[in-house]
C-alpha cells in the first residue's frame, strides 16, 4: 500500500551497545521473536534484525544492529554505528561495572555520530541520535546493584530517555524500542 501513496514506508537504523552480558542479544530476541536464552552465547562481531511497526498507520522498518560487548570486538562494532538515529545502551542493574562504562559508550557513540555529522554541520541537526540508557535485568531485585535514582539522574545528566527492563519475563521490552523508533519517527 505504501508504495502506491509514494514511498511512505521508513527505514531505521537502531544499535545496542553495552558492556558484554548486560543482555542486549536477549533484549532485542525478546523483541523480534518473543524468546529469551538462559545460556545465550557472547555475541561476535554484530547482527542485525529488521523489525516492521505500525505507528500513526505507517509501516515503519527497524533495523537493529546488535553489537558485542566484548572489548575484543570494539574496533569493528563501532563502526556500524554509523548512520544510527538510535541506540540503545544498556547496562545490567545486578552488575555496578556495567553501570561505571555508560560513559565511555556514550563517548563511543558521540565519536562515530559526530565524525559523520562533521562532513555536514545542516546535516548533524537532522540527525540527532535518539538515546535511550537502559538497565536491564530489573528482575533480579534481590541482588540490584544499581538503583532507579541512579539511573534516571544520569539519564537526566546525559540528555537520555531511561528505563528499566527484563529481557526475562519481558518487562518494558517493547516500549523500550518503541519509545526510541518513535522518538525518530
Ligand atoms: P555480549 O554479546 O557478549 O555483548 O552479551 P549480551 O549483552 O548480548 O548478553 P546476552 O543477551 O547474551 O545475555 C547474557 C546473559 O544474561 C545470558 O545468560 C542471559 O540469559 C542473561 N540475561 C539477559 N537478559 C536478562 C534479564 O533480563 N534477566 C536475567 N535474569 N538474565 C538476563
Ligand atoms: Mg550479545
Amino acid at each position: 500500500s505504501s508504495d502506491e501513496e509514494g514511498g511512505e514506508e521508513y527505514l531505521f537504523k537502531i544499535v545496542i551497545i553495552g558492556d558484554s552480558a548486560v543482555g542486549k542479544s536477549n533484549l532485542l530476541s525478546r523483541y523480534a521473536r518473543n524468546e529469551f536464552n538462559l545460556h545465550s552465547k557472547a555475541t561476535i562481531g554484530v547482527e542485525f534484525q529488521t523489525q516492521s511497526m505500525e505507528i500513526d498507520g505507517k509501516e515503519v522498518k527497524a533495523q537493529i544492529w546488535d553489537t558485542a560487548g566484548q572489548e575484543r570486538f570494539r574496533a569493528v562494532t563501532s563502526a556500524y554505528y554509523r548512520g544510527a538515529v538510535g541506540a540503545l545502551i544498556v547496562y545490567d542493574i545486578s552488575r555496578r561495572t556495567t553501570f561505571d562504562s555508560i560513559g565511555r559508550w556514550l563517548d563511543e557513540l558521540k565519536r562515530i555520530v559526530l565524525f559523520v555529522s562533521n562532513v555536514d554541520e545542516e546535516a548533524h541537526s537532522d540527525t540527532t541520535v535518539a538515546r535511550m540508557l537502559v538497565g536491564n535485568k530489573c528482575d533480579l531485585e534481590n541482588i540490584r546493584d544499581v538503583s532507579v535514582e541512579e539511573g534516571k539522574s544520569l539519564a537526566e545528566a546525559e540528555g537520555l530517555f531511561f528505563i528499566e527492563t527484563s529481557a526475562l519475563d519481558s518487562t518494558n521490552v517493547k516500549k523500550a524500542f518503541e519509545i526510541v523508533i518513535r522518538e525518530i519517527y
